[in-house]
């Protein structure tokens, strides 16, 4: 078990011993590193704790190089009670689901805070803490990414966090409807919460 105490300096050999737990290609290891960088890069402007926020951004990802057929067979082991959405998408909507209950159960990870990040990365979530808000946004606009998040850039010119996740969860919303797949209820409620202006909880 590797003892992951956020409070301690954690080197990029901790985290990458997590990461290879699951299978990672070298595309979605260099985005998770992006996803941190600019997860960090974001908590400077934003008060938020740099360490968690680039710990966070490594670990996003980590189950998602997962077959659809894998993710759904340790959602049965571990008798993790998902949406019929989540369960028949595979790895698209379970891997935040599996990542959280790995790093929980294993007891790598004990900040509820990163714990939430990792679990509500893909959809929000009403109520969701800043750090998950920065990994929402991190995970859309960092630099590996290419073809049309070049232009959603701006986004970062923006001076308000709950902005920031409103326009990147309009985006998710405008691909996921283009693809014709239905939106995860969890995002639909968040979207419309932040289109409203209401203010998302941070903490
Ligand atoms: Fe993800
Ligand atoms: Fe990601």
């Amino acid at each position: 078990m590797v003892d992951l105490n956020v409070e301690s300096s954690m080197t990029r050999w901790d985290i990458d011993r997590i990461i290879n737990s699951f299978p990672v290609s070298e595309v979605l290891r260099r985005h998770m590193y992006g996803t941190a960088r600019l997860a960090k890069e974001l908590s400077l402007r934003f008060s938020e704790n740099p360490q968690k926020a680039y710990i966070a951004g490594c670990l996003h990802d980590m189950c998602r190089g997962m077959s659809d057929a894998d993710s759904r067979e340790y959602v049965d082991i571990n008798g993790i009670q998902v949406l019929e959405m989540e369960y028949k998408s595979g790895t698209p909507l379970l891997h935040p689901i599996v990542a959280h209950h790995y790093l929980r159960e294993k007891q790598i990870v004990d900040d509820e805070r990163i714990l939430e990040a990792v679990r509500y990365h893909t959809t929000g979530r009403p109520g969701m803490c800043n750090l998950t808000k920065l990994v929402m946004v991190a995970d859309i606009l960092e630099d590996s990414r290419d073809g049309d998040f070049e232009e959603m850039r701006s986004i970062l010119d923006l001076n308000n966090i709950d902005d920031m996740v409103r326009e990147v969860l309009r985006f998710k919303v405008d691909y996921i409807t283009s693809i014709g797949l239905k939106i995860h209820p969890l995002m639909s409620d968040t979207l419309k919460k932040l289109e409203k202006g209401v203010i998302l909880s941070g903490g």
